[in-house]
């Protein structure tokens, strides 16, 4: 997973994840595998009862384009569904691949506060980030 994570992190797509971070949320992964060989990961992480994130989706290039970001997407929000979460936040440059998921397009000041102050305030970018904020009902 962390070599997956690495090049995604040169390119600017996602955050940094570090080995311990990913470890001590393991769980919150879902993993999608071509035999052994894992090829994309998407991760749920919770704020509250009602309110969770899409986080560290990331889907090997070589898989690109067929169908395993969208399922990996479905699956979290089965999850989050299962576990009575209300709406999933994400933050991404990949905005139309979330619209065409069903997520919609918010102003950072409607961003939710849970994500500002347990994580946004830790990024080397905050508060001058050019990531996009999207959310979905669930
Ligand atoms: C974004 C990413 C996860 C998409 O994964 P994927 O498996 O290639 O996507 P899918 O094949 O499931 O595509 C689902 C739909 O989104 C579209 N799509 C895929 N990538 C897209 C993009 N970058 N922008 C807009 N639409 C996109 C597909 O055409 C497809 O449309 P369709 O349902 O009408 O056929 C993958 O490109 C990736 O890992 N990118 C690098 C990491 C990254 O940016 N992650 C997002 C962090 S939040």
């Amino acid at each position: 997973m962390l070599a997956l994570v690495e090049p995604e992190v040169q390119k600017g797509n996602i955050l940094p994840r570090s080995e311990e971070e990913m470890a001590n949320t393991i769980r919150s992964y879902v993993v999608a595998r071509d035999g052994e060989r894992i090829v994309g990961f998407c991760a749920l992480y919770i704020y509250t009862q009602e309110l969770a994130e899409v986080r560290s989706l990331i889907v090997d290039e070589q898989y690109h384009n067929r169908g395993i970001g969208k399922e990996l997407v479905r699956h979290i929000e089965q999850e989050g569904r299962a576990l009575g979460i209300q709406t999933l936040l994400v933050l991404t440059y990949k905005e139309h691949f979330f619209q065409k998921l069903g997520f919609y397009t918010i102003q950072k000041s409607e961003i939710p506060n849970h994500k500002i102050w347990t994580d946004c305030i830790k990024c080397k970018h905050f508060p001058q980030c050019n990531e996009v904020a999207l959310l979905k009902s669930l």
